[in-house]
C-alpha cells in the first residue's frame, strides 16, 4: 500500500509541473506506459504475499484508473493552451483583402472631368431637383413647347421636377458669371422611362457650356474631336448629324467610332439667343455652344457595355472587373 502511495505522490508531484506536451509524454512514459511504474507494480502482484494479494490488486485497478483520468484532463488543458498560442500565428498568409474599385461610371466621369479640365473648364454643380424654370423655361421650352416631350419628366409637385438633363446648370452658371464662360457640369438626371437595354429612369450627363466674343461651331467640333482622342485613342472618330433642341440654334448629335461601331454620345449646337436673353447675356455681342453627353453611353462604348442596366444592378462579379 505504501508503494502505491509513493507512485501516486510521484505522479502527481511530476503533473504538477508539466506545461507541455513533451513533459505530458514523458510523464506518460514513466507512469502509465508499457514500461512505467503502474504497469511495472502490476507485474509486482505475484511476488506479493498471497493474503494481501486482492487488496493489494484492488489498490492498483484503483491507482491506474485514477491517474487515467488525471491524465486525461490534463492532456486536454495542454492541448487546450498549445491551441490557444497557435491562434495568433503571425507566420500564416494572411487572407485577401478586396479593397473595392470605383464604380465604372465614376471613373468615366472623372476621367471626363480631367480632360475637359486640362482643356480649361471649370466643373460646375447644380441640384438634382429642379424648377421648371431652370429645367424648362429658361432653356427655350414653354410650357406648351412640343419640345417638352421629348423628356418624359418626372414631377416632384407642379413646377418642381427632377432634373430630365444637366442642362440646367447653363442657366445657374450664367446667371452667376459673365462670360467668357468655358464649363462642364457632370451630374445625375431622371426621365420617366421603363429600363432596358438602353434605358434606365436615372442615368449621368455631363453638360458643357463655352461662351465668348468669337465661340463659332468649328470649336465644338474641335473640342469633341480632341476629347474623344483622349478617350478613346487616336483611332477614334467623331461624326456629328443635325439634329433639334430648343436650346441651340443649330443643333446637333455626334457619335463617337470606337472598337467598330458608331455611338451616339451626345446633342450638342450654337447656344440659342433666347437662352442668352434670359440670363441677361447679349446675343449680339457674345456667341456660345453647349452639349450634353451621356456619361453611361461614353461607359458603355469605351468598355464595350452592351446593357446600361449592369451599371445599376451592383452585382460585384461586374463591378470588380473596373
Ligand atoms: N439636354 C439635352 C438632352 O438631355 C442634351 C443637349 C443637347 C445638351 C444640346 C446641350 C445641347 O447642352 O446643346 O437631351
Amino acid at each position: 500500500m505504501e508503494k502505491i502511495e509513493k507512485i501516486k505522490q510521484a505522479y502527481f508531484r511530476l503533473a504538477e509541473e508539466v506545461n507541455n506536451s513533451e513533459q505530458l509524454e514523458q510523464l506518460r512514459i514513466e507512469f502509465l506506459g508499457r514500461k512505467g511504474r503502474v504497469t511495472e507494480a502490476f507485474a509486482m502482484i505475484k511476488d506479493v504475499a498471497p493474503d494481501i494479494r486482492p487488496k493489494f490488486g484492488a489498490g492498483l485497478n484503483q491507482l491506474k484508473k485514477e491517474l487515467e483520468q488525471h491524465f486525461k484532463k490534463l492532456k486536454e488543458e495542454v492541448e487546450g493552451q498549445a491551441a490557444d498560442q497557435k491562434a495568433p500565428d503571425v507566420t500564416m498568409p494572411g487572407r485577401p483583402v478586396f479593397a473595392g474599385n470605383r464604380h465604372p461610371l465614376l471613373k468615366i466621369a472623372d476621367e471626363i472631368k480631367n480632360i475637359f479640365h486640362s482643356f480649361g473648364f471649370t466643373i460646375e454643380d447644380g441640384p438634382e431637383i429642379e424648377t421648371d424654370y431652370y429645367n424648362f423655361e429658361a432653356l427655350n421650352i414653354p410650357k406648351s413647347h412640343p419640345a417638352r416631350a421629348m423628356q418624359d419628366t418626372l414631377y416632384i409637385s407642379g413646377d418642381v421636377v427632377l432634373r430630365t438633363h444637366t442642362s440646367p446648370v447653363q442657366i445657374r452658371v450664367m446667371e452667376e458669371r459673365k462670360p467668357p464662360i468655358r464649363m462642364i457640369a457632370p451630374g445625375r438626371v431622371y426621365r420617366r422611362d421603363t429600363p432596358d437595354a438602353t434605358h434606365s429612369p436615372f442615368f449621368h450627363q455631363v453638360e458643357g457650356l463655352v461662351v465668348g466674343e468669337s465661340v463659332t461651331f468649328a470649336d465644338l467640333k474641335g473640342v469633341i474631336q480632341a476629347f474623344a482622342h483622349r478617350m478613346f485613342g487616336k483611332d477614334a472618330r467623331v461624326r456629328f448629324r443635325p439634329s433639334f433642341f430648343p436650346f441651340t440654334e443649330p443643333s446637333a448629335e455626334y457619335d463617337v467610332w470606337f472598337n467598330g461601331r458608331w455611338m451616339e454620345i451626345s446633342g450638342a449646337g450654337m447656344v440659342h439667343p433666347n437662352v442668352f436673353r434670359s440670363v441677361g447675356i447679349d446675343p449680339e455681342k457674345y456667341s456660345g455652344y453647349a452639349f450634353g453627353m451621356g456619361i453611361d453611353r461614353v461607359a458603355m462604348l469605351k468598355y464595350d457595355i452592351r446593357d446600361i442596366r449592369l451599371f445599376f444592378e451592383n452585382d460585384v462579379r461586374f463591378l470588380r472587373q473596373f
